[in-house]
C-alpha cells in the first residue's frame, strides 16, 4: 500500500514519513513537492531530505496555474482583512497536483503535515475529500508538538538539521511571503527589519519611479509596453516594487477556526496590481457596478481564503466578475513612492467620463444647464429635514 505525502522537507513533513509507515501501516510513502514559486533552494533541500529518507520524490511545476489564479484574484480585487491571498490560493492548486500524483502511483492514502490549528488542513482536505483516498493528517491526529517532533527525529536519526526551520515559520509563493512564529507571536512585538526578504526598508527607498501597467479584460498583460506572461509579470513586479519597499502587511488575522494570529506578509507585485486594477475599475465601471462589486469581491475573497475555489458560489461570483471585466481594458500609471504603489494616472476607451461634463469651464452638457440642478438641490435632503423637524416638534411640544 502506498500513500502520497505533501512534502516540503521541513520538520513536520519529515517526521510524517516514518509515522505513515509505523502508525498508519503504509508500506511506501511518496513525497510530492509542488512548485508555486518558492525559492529554488527549498526544492534542493526537499530533494536532499527525500534522498536521505529514501523517499520516492516528485516535484510538480504548478507555477503557471497558480499565477493564473493570482491574476484571477486581481479581477476580484481580492484581499482578506487586507492580505492578498497568497497562501490561501496556492493550497488548492497544490492539493490538486498531489492528488494527481497519488492517483498515477496507485496510492490509497494521501497525507499532509499541517497542524490542527491552522487553515491549511482545511484547504487541502476540501480538495482531497472529494476523492476516495484515505485522508491522513498525522500531526493533527497524533497531537504532535514541535518539541515531540524534534525528539522523535533525533531518536530516529531523521535528516533534520538543528535550526533547519529557522527563527520564523515562512511560507513563500509567487504572490506573497508570509512570516510568522517566534517573537512575532506577541502582537506587540515590533518586527525586526530582517524578517523581510522581498521588500527594501521603505525609509531607504527614497527614489520615486513611474511604471505603466496595461490591462485587458481586467487582466494585467504588459508593463511599460512590454507584454509578459503571468509568472514573469509577477516576478518582475515583486522585484521592482519590492525595491521600493512596497507591499508589507502586519496584521491580526482571523483564521477559519476562530483563532487570531499575528501575521506578517510581503507582496509587492500583488499590491501594485491590485491598486492599479481597482483604479482602472474606478474609471470604467458605473457607481452601481462598483458598489455591488465590492460585495461580490468580499465574497470572492472569503471563499478564496477558505480554499473553496470550487464552490458553486464562486462560479456565480466569477460570472459577475467576467461581465464587469469586459470593460476593464486600459492603462494605469503607478508611482512608487515612500513604500506605496499609488495610481497617479488611468486611461481607457471605456472611460465613463466626460471631461466637458465634469469641467468647471463649460456651460451645458447634453443640453443640460447648470441651473437645471436647482430643483435637485431643493429636494436633496428633503426627507431628513422633514424628519428632524418632526422630531424637534414631538420632543418639545
Ligand atoms: N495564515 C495565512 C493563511 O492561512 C498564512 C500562513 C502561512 N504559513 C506560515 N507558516 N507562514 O493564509
Ligand atoms: C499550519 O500548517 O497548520 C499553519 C498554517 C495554517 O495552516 O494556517
Amino acid at each position: 500500500t502506498r500513500v502520497a505525502l505533501a512534502f516540503s522537507g521541513g520538520l513536520d513533513t519529515t517526521v510524517c514519513v516514518p509515522l505513515l509507515e509505523e502508525e498508519y501501516g503504509y508500506d511506501e510513502v511518496i513525497g510530492v513537492t509542488v512548485d508555486v514559486g518558492q525559492p529554488k533552494k527549498e526544492f534542493a533541500e526537499a530533494e536532499e531530505t527525500a534522498e536521505a529518507l529514501g523517499l520516492e520524490h516528485y516535484v510538480v511545476d504548478a507555477r503557471d496555474e497558480f499565477a493564473q489564479q493570482c491574476l484571477d484574484s486581481v479581477r476580484a480585487n481580492a484581499t482578506y482583512q487586507g492580505y492578498p491571498l497568497g497562501t490561501a490560493l496556492a493550497r488548492p492548486v497544490i492539493a490538486e497536483k498531489i492528488l494527481d500524483v497519488a492517483k498515477e502511483n496507485g496510492c490509497t492514502g494521501i497525507a499532509h503535515g499541517c497542524t490542527g490549528k491552522g487553515n491549511d488542513q482545511l484547504r487541502f482536505e476540501a480538495v482531497w475529500r472529494a476523492s476516495d483516498l484515505e485522508v491522513i493528517a498525522p500531526v493533527r491526529e497524533l497531537g504532535l508538538t514541535r518539541k515531540w517532533e524534534m525528539e522523535y527525529a533525533e531518536e530516529k536519526d531523521l535528516p533534520v538539521e538543528g535550526g533547519n526551520e529557522g527563527v520564523w515559520s515562512i511560507d513563500t509563493n509567487l504572490w506573497s511571503r508570509s512570516i510568522e512564529g517566534g517573537n512575532l507571536e506577541d502582537p506587540s512585538y515590533v518586527p525586526p527589519e530582517d524578517i523581510y526578504d522581498w521588500t527594501a526598508d521603505p525609509a531607504e527607498a527614497t527614489e520615486t519611479e513611474l511604471i505603466e501597467i496595461e490591462f485587458e479584460d481586467g487582466y494585467p498583460v504588459a508593463v511599460d509596453g512590454e507584454e509578459m506572461p503571468a509568472v514573469q509579470m509577477i516576478e518582475y513586479l515583486n522585484e521592482k516594487a519590492g525595491a521600493h519597499g512596497v507591499g508589507r502587511t502586519d496584521m491580526m488575522e482571523d483564521r477559519m477556526l476562530g483563532l487570531k494570529v499575528r501575521e506578517n506578509y510581503e507582496h509587492p507585485a500583488a499590491t501594485t496590481l491590485l491598486n492599479a486594477h481597482e483604479s482602472l475599475e474606478g474609471l470604467v465601471l458605473t457607481k452601481e457596478e462598483r458598489d455591488f462589486k465590492t460585495t461580490v469581491d468580499d465574497e470572492w475573497a472569503q471563499k478564496g481564503y477558505e480554499g473553496l475555489v470550487d464552490a458553486p458560489l464562486m462560479n456565480a461570483l466569477n460570472a459577475f466578475v467576467d461581465e464587469t471585466q469586459q470593460k476593464v481594458t486600459g492603462t494605469v500609471t503607478i508611482k512608487f513612492e515612500g513604500g506605496q504603489a499609488r495610481p497617479v494616472g488611468r486611461d481607457s476607451d471605456y472611460a465613463v467620463y466626460s471631461e466637458s461634463a465634469a469641467s468647471f469651464n463649460t456651460e451645458t452638457v447634453d443640453g443640460i444647464e447648470q441651473n437645471d440642478a436647482t430643483g435637485v438641490a431643493k429636494y436633496h435632503g428633503f426627507q431628513s429635514r422633514l424628519a428632524n423637524a418632526v422630531s424637534a416638534k414631538v420632543e418639545k411640544p
